[in-house]
């Protein structure tokens, strides 16, 4: 049977998650995970904290922590956030964890058996004021590619292209602070990438109709020509041991182990869930699995080229399926910056207006095809435009009518046959297209479909009146609210991917009977089941209350205020 591998980038564990990790990957990869469990296939959906490398040591420096206290309190912070957000996960590991570690080891001495590792005398800058080697964040200048001033040694955060940090223009030391570097030669093993490239180029050439425009075309013309080897050693105190004799005090580079972490992690969770399936024969490397990993724009290079380089290479894992890449997401118009205040505080927004409204406005942007940005403005908009006066009111106007005139429950006669009726004819075909969009990973559009069903159900509910219907003819207006509380039904296990907060909440009002199988036949649309669940009559359970709040023009208007004072 097919199986499904999801992965979101592992956050580095040194700083809050926001909106725009959120809408890179973890949201997405959620909704496309529950999704598929909705489907009733096989999915796990792993992730982790990215415990290593430069920017975790320099930051525990900061905290005046050791470094594994410092990588466990974000770790713990972390998860702490995705449960708020509703972002689950099979497993959450971490890859200062000890069978991380060994997972690592593994894939270093395949590949150095292959003969796809080697040393190599360097090139790197060396600090002469405070005398550091200064590798990848280390140091600090000008790209010598698109002129931005902040790149880094390893990568620039603006244009994408992984840096010579020997050529950086002006490079600064992060360290202290002074610009008075010297160039060192340094001996670094390296991951002999340009010895793969036919064989990789016959596998990208594979992707080419099914991955994004925003990713494909990036990497073929990036990898047209060779493949760079890649140091995969650096001189640090915190990592992972080099197994090498002859690299004695080395550390592996973060960006080497933290992809593996997707895999030692499903080792780790298959363990702990007690399963006797095997993480690489079962998963990784089996031919059955779709591997996908949902990243932010700047990782596509490692989990396009880098990565799946390292797993064809040492045969420990197959190469992924998809790799559906998100661009950025501005902050009405700039860049999210948490030192000069432009940034937003994730758990007060949460705390404010709680998650539903957060996700539905975040997924209404979900930067897949370009930058997108989020604005206060919009998010009032949104919420109280779309999400309230669509879904929220709907289920407020309707349920409450079927509460108060119907408070022993409506007899099951009215609820038969509904998969016979236009509307739900109506409702099959968004249910078809939203399934599309999912497994296209077109959130968005996806997300656009569960809009349309609910302004089918809006419109079914105003031009019936059952108000009117009810003064004249009481048994009309039963088969009207029985009809329409079925459309509400559905609305509700659809949202489930989406807004699994508000699902549970809709569904909650029919919670007799509704177990997540009879769920999951309705999300396929199998609607035969609705005869089944209402044949002993429709009875709402609890008290109908309004579900999504409307946001007061005036909250938003200090938002906008807070956010422009800094
Ligand atoms: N920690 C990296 C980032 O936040 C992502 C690591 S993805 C992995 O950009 F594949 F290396 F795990
Ligand atoms: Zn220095």
């Amino acid at each position: 049977m097919k199986r499904f591998l999801v992965t979101s980038a592992l956050p580095y564990a040194n700083g809050p998650i926001h909106f725009g990790h959120l809408v890179g990957a973890y949201i997405p990869a959620d909704v496309f995970t529950r999704h598929k469990k909705m489907m009733g296939q096989k999915v796990i959906h792993i992730c982790g904290s990215d415990e290593h490398g430069v920017a975790i040591i320099m930051g525990a420096q900061k905290a005046g922590q050791s470094c594994k206290e410092y990588v466990d309190s974000w770790h713990k912070e972390h998860k702490k956030l995705f449960d708020l957000f509703n972002v689950e996960f099979d497993f959450f590991g971490q890859t200062s964890a000890s069978y991380h570690h060994e997972e690592v080891l593994k894939w270093f001495d395949a590949l150095n058996e292959k003969g796809l590792i080697g040393p190599k005398d360097t090139q790197q800058l060396f600090c002469q004021s405070c005398s550091n080697h200064l590798p990848d964040r280390f140091v600090e200048g000008k790209c010598y590619e698109c002129d931005y001033e902040h790149a880094r040694g390893d990568e620039c955060p603006n244009c994408g292209i992984l840096i010579d940090p020997t050529k950086l223009i002006d490079p600064v030391c992060k360290i202290c602070g002074a610009q008075n570097t010297k160039e060192v030669t340094v001996t670094q093993w390296y991951l002999l990438q340009s010895k793969f490239h036919d064989h990789f180029r016959d596998w990208l050439k594979t992707k080419k109709n099914n991955w994004r425009k925003t990713v494909y075309p990036f990497v073929e013309s990036l990898t047209e020509k060779g493949l760079h080897d890649r140091a995969i050693t650096r001189d640090l105190e915190w990592g992972i041991d080099v197994p090498l004799p002859e690299a004695k005090g080395k550390k592996l580079y973060v960006w080497f182990d933290a992809p593996i972490g997707y895999v030692s992690n499903t080792k780790q969770f298959l363990k702990e869930t007690g399963s006797e399936e095997d993480y690489l024969e079962d998963w990784w490397n089996n031919s059955e699995t779709e591997i996908t990993h949902f990243v932010g724009k700047d990782n596509i290079i490692f989990h396009t080229v880098i990565f799946p380089v390292m797993g064809m290479g040492s045969g420990r894992i197959k190469p992924p399926a998809d790799v559906p890449a998100n661009q950025f997401l501005n902050l009405e118009g700039k860049q999210f910056s948490k030192s000069s205040g432009w940034y937003v505080d994730i758990k007060e927004a949460l705390d404010q207006f709680g998650v539903d409204a957060l996700r539905y406005y975040l997924l209404s942007i979900l930067p897949e095809t370009s930058d997108s940005s989020f604005t206060w403005k919009e998010f009032g908009l949104k919420v109280n435009g779309e999400l309230a006066n669509n879904i929220g009111n709907l289920v407020n106007r309707c349920l409450k009518f079927w509460k108060k005139n119907w408070p022993e429950g409506i007899e099951s006669k009215h609820f038969v046959g509904f998969s016979e009726t236009s509307h739900a004819k109506e409702f099959q075909s968004s249910l078809e297209k939203l399934h599309e969009f999912l497994e296209q990973k077109q959130i968005r559009r996806a997300l656009e479909q569960v809009m349309s069903m609910g302004q089918l159900a809006n419109t079914y509910f105003s031009d019936q009146e059952p108000w009117a219907q009810y003064k004249t003819d009481p048994e009309k207006a039963a088969y009207t609210i029985a009809q329409s509380g079925i459309q509400i039904l559905i609305l509700g296990v659809v949202l489930e991917p989406f807004l699994p907060g508000l699902s549970g909440k809709i569904l909650s009002f029919f919670s007799e009977g509704l177990n997540k199988e009879d769920q999951q036949k309705i999300y396929r649309g199998e609607w035969k089941v609705i005869d089944e669940l209402f044949q002993n009559g429709g009875k709402l359970q609890g008290k109908p209350k309004a579900l999504v709040p409307k946001i007061e023009d005036e909250v938003i208007e200090k938002l906008q205020e807070k956010l422009h004072q800094g």
